[in-house]
């Protein structure tokens, strides 16, 4: 139990839970829907740890209105859950395929019938394979196309779905999608292309915020990074000086250019012979006003003077092999909030993967996923009392669910999916969960 006592969460803090179309919905060739780069990749040999695909998944697109239904027995507030881009335009661009549009539509109706409200990602990582085809996020006119796909959906549910944001986590695009090659599309790039596509993925962000305002200025537009605080090993102005420039060399890539308006040298200065080509008036596009921001938070990373320390000695890890620190949480929130003028703070995903074992009562009991939810949550809300302004905090995940390389070996569920009978169970941390949201207290 932390020492703090920690007070209740206002009144109307928005709980919720996070997804992505690609981890859960399956229907991969369902009613239309055009290829994504996860889909071709997953297909190919080597690259998922379990040779999984997300083909079915959790089939959320044909089981929608039972999840919306689970979502209300834990008594959500909002819920977060991305758009594929391919299941509304096939190509990227052009022909739009109306079952598409038709099945968020569904999805966001009923959420809204269950009195929950929608949080829209337009791009989480499966972009069309077809726009991979043409350069990717290589291409400069890739931010064309996500401006366009960007209205289509606001024109369609903006009427309902108030906030929007344009990426989720671009900063792993530009890493694991084209330089490790761990995701799709699963380019071995050079540091060159990862800083071009960091660009260019700035300037799609930019540019889909004019296109959403020019369809509707009152829509809550903003954009979900992840920042795991960089922390020095010990006091030692070395390790001091490693763990800031490990910060705003890497950390502060995307959050640094949007909030201020320019890369931090440090940046620049590690992008160095790989800097990217940028076009007059780029860095004034990237820096739109935004309504809110997105963090992603669930871990820290420690820094010497040799590098990152790993494992760090005495501390527990997750199964994806992350640092269990909750008060690196506060930290992390204090220091952006410190050191950029941000708008209100959403955390849109913070969870946990632990090996979970059905038992005989075929109960979940996952006392450790319940455990880092109560830490992590307690100093969020310690993290307001220093005066960050969070309104609202979405688990990840809803669901157990389809994780990227490691396919379906970790699971993040506060519910339980049986991969083999579409079987969903709430776990002890879903119920603990609920239990959280109606009294809006930590116990
Ligand atoms: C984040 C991703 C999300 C999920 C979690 C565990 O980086 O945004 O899709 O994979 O990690």
């Amino acid at each position: 139990m932390p020492d703090t006592p920690i007070p209740p969460f206002p009144a109307n803090f928005s709980w919720g839970a996070a997804t992505a179309s690609y981890q859960i919905e399956g229907g991969w060739q369902a009613d239309g829907k055009g290829e994504s780069i996860w889909d071709r990749f997953s297909h190919t040999p080597g690259k998922i740890i379990d040779a999984a695909t997300g083909d079915v998944s959790c089939d959320h697109y044909h089981r929608y209105q039972e999840d919306v239904g689970l979502m209300r027995q834990l008594g959500l507030k909002a819920y977060r859950f991305s758009i594929s881009w391919p299941r509304v335009l096939p190509a990227g661009f052009g022909t739009v395929n109306p079952a598409g549009l038709d099945f968020y539509d569904r999805l966001v109706d009923a959420l809204l019938e269950a009195g929950i409200d929608p949080y829209v990602t337009l791009h989480h990582w499966d972009l069309p394979q077809a726009l991979f085809d043409k350069g990717g996020w290589l291409n400069r006119d890739a931010p064309a196309y996500f401006a366009d796909y960007s209205a289509l959906m606001a024109k369609y549910l903006g009427d309902r779905v108030r906030h929007w944001a344009t990426f989720n986590e671009p900063n792993v695009i530009a890493g694991a999608g084209y330089g490790s090659g761990e995701h799709a599309p699963g380019i071995k790039g050079d540091r060159k292309s990862v800083c071009q596509v960091t660009h260019n993925l700035l300037v799609a962000h930019g540019t889909a915020i004019q296109a959403l305002r020019g369809i509707d200025p009152s829509l809550q537009l903003g954009i979900v990074l992840t920042e795991w605080i960089a922390e020095p090993a010990s006091d030692d102005p070395v390790d001091v000086a490693a763990a800031d420039k490990a910060w705003y060399s890497q950390e502060t890539t995307f959050i640094h250019p949007i909030f201020r308006g320019h890369y931090h040298p440090l940046t620049v200065a590690a992008m160095s012979e790989a800097y990217p080509e940028i076009k007059a008036g780029d860095m004034a596009l990237i820096a739109q006003k935004l309504d809110f921001l997105g963090i992603n938070s669930y871990s820290r990373s420690v820094v010497g003077a040799h590098g990152r320390v790993n494992p760090v000695p005495g501390s527990e890890y997750t199964e994806m092999g992350w640092e269990i620190c909750p008060p690196a949480f506060r930290r992390i929130l204090n220091r952006i909030h410190a050191e950029y003028d941000l708008p209100p703070i959403y955390i849109t995903e913070n969870g946990a993967a632990f090996r979970d074992e059905v038992s005989p009562d075929g109960r979940i009991h996952d006392e450790r996923r319940t455990d880092y939810l109560r830490q992590h949550i307690g100093q969020l809300r310690l993290a307001m009392q220093d005066g960050v302004d969070v309104r609202g905090y979405f688990v990840w995940s809803l669901l157990d669910n389809f994780e990227w390389s490691q396919g379906f070996t970790k699971r993040f569920g506060v519910i339980r999916v049986d991969y083999e009978t579409q079987k969903r169970t709430i776990k002890d941390s879903g119920a603990w969960y609920a239990r959280l949201i109606a009294t809006n207290q930590l116990d």
